[in-house]
């Protein structure tokens, strides 16, 4: 399904190694004539980083979109209601957030955001990135695949010598795996392996 016109929930979690890699894929998804709405993680919002700092980042996606972004669970609450999105992704997603949403858990304005959202059986995507993919978070990577309305960009170990439990997920695939979760489908191969390169998941 094309993107043009589609409005587009970009929820923002504390992966922050991964942020180099988003805007270029951020950029194209304006290109495509997609309504940005960005939504952030407290731990996205607050933390500074080596990687930078909550105002770089709020500053780069002010350039993308004219609408605020959504750093609130109570902000994020009328996307239910108000069946505000067409599609939501996660974009990157936490261990800990994929973890706690899983469990059903709605303690950020990421997680608050997704649960509304499905609660209009829409489609959510997740784009991963997290060290403990294939160990303590094995378990709810495996649960969310299983769940209807979730989808994922496809992911795959991204530096097995080094870190074996890590896996990430090809973010150039962002816009693909959006048109096809759109028509509730899952962009496959869903895992698939980098080819060398190492990226940093703490
Ligand atoms: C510099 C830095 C980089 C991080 N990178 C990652 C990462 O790539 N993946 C991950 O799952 N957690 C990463 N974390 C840990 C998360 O930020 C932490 O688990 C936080 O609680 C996530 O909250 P959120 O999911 O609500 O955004 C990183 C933390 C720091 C300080």
């Amino acid at each position: 399904m094309n993107l043009h016109g589609k409005t587009i929930g970009v929820a923002l979690t504390g992966s922050f190694c991964t942020y180099g890699k988003i805007w270029g894929e951020l950029e194209k998804l304006k290109e495509e004539g997609a309504q940005l709405i960005f939504i952030l993680s407290e731990n996205a919002a607050s933390i500074e980083s080596r990687f930078g700092t909550p105002m770089d980042c709020l500053n780069r996606l002010q350039t993308l979109t004219d609408t605020p972004p959504i750093l609130t669970i109570e902000a994020a609450e009328p996307i239910g209601p108000k069946a505000l999105l067409d599609i939501l992704v996660i974009f990157p997603c936490t261990g800990n957030t994929a973890a706690k949403l899983a469990c059903g858990i709605t303690d950020t304005p990421v997680l608050m955001a997704a649960k509304a959202h499905l609660r209009n059986e829409r489609p959510l995507l997740l784009s991963l990135s997290t060290n403990d993919a294939l160990g303590m978070n094995m378990k709810n990577i495996g649960l969310l695949l299983n769940t209807r309305h979730i989808y994922f960009v496809p992911f795959g170990q991204d530096d097995p010598l080094k870190k074996p439990n890590s896996m990430t997920a090809h973010t150039k695939l962002l816009i693909p795996s959006l048109e096809a979760a759109l028509d509730e489908k899952q962009y496959q191969p869903v895992i698939l392996s980098h080819k060398g390169g190492s990226l940093c998941a703490e």
